[in-house]
């Protein structure tokens, strides 16, 4: 009796959300939203787990926020996984972050593939670990004609490093002729970005209550909209993403104007 109890509750939840996301999608979607996944460290803490354990479970969260972007039709998920800033972490810590992309991908690239979903990756590739780097070229190369959801992992990724790769080669281009000064404009610019293939943000997501940004695509979230929320990491729901694609869809973009 009590099982069935369960299952019809499980039943009745699944329904729910496929009616939320039903919703949801009459409205347009952010094309592309990027998430700033904070509070591994301080869920873990609060169970008196080891750090590692919360980023453990934040990869669960990772799969689950994928598959739900993927249904609701937006086109690009950029996850902030690993800044340029967190190699001053405590090495078992950084040793662990980097295994995520193998266990993450071991297990799900299947699901991946199966469901049209494209892996990317923006950050400096130089400094990652060979196994790391392996894991994700394996996928890139696996999903490369994959026309669903594209999962950017932001990975040893820093954005004032990248604004300043992007002058460098702007003046390297001025040099070497193969740009003009009047043909520099902003779109020019952001094309010297290792974002240069997609759309700026449309929305921002900042788990765990800080409210910065952290390093993170500085000059693509000019425009975009903003969503914090308490929430740690690991407790990230797909019920939190619908929430935030709702306040999304309320807010009136003026991009400047009236
Ligand atoms: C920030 O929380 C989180 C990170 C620096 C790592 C994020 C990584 C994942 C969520 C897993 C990524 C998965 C794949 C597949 C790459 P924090 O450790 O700073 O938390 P705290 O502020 O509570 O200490």
């Amino acid at each position: 009796m009590l099982n069935k109890i369960k299952i019809w509750k499980n039943q009745n939840n699944s329904s729910t959300l496929r009616d939320k996301i039903e919703e949801i999608k009459k409205l347009p979607v952010p094309e592309h939203v990027a998430i700033i996944m904070d509070g591994n460290g301080r869920w873990a803490k609060k169970r008196a787990l080891p750090r590692i354990a919360g980023h453990h479970e934040g990869m669960k969260v990772v799969r689950k926020t994928t598959m739900l972007a993927n249904d609701l039709g937006l086109k690009v998920l950029t996850l902030y996984a690993f800044s340029t800033e967190n190699w001053k972490r405590p090495k078992n810590e950084v040793d662990y972050i980097m295994k995520l992309p193998e266990e993450f991908l071991g297990t799900f690239l299947p699901e991946l593939v199966a469901n049209n979903v494209q892996v990317k990756m923006m950050g400096y590739k130089h400094q990652l670990p060979k196994h790391t780097l392996n894991a994700i070229e394996k996928a890139m190369e696996q999903t490369k004609n994959n026309t669903g959801l594209v999962l950017n992992f932001a990975l040893n990724y820093g954005s004032r490093a990248e604004i300043l790769d992007a002058v460098k080669q702007v003046l390297n281009d001025y040099n070497s002729g193969i740009l003009k000064e009047t043909d520099l404009n902003e779109e020019a610019f952001s094309s010297y970005l290792m974002t240069s293939n997609f759309k700026d943000p449309d929305l921002l997501i900042r788990t765990s209550g800080e409210i910065r940004l952290s390093n993170f695509m500085l000059w693509q979230l000019a425009y975009s909209e903003f969503w914090f929320t308490d929430v740690l990491w690991p407790d990230f729901s797909e019920d939190h993403l619908l929430e935030a694609i709702e306040v999304f869809q309320k807010r009136q973009r003026r991009f400047g104007g009236i």
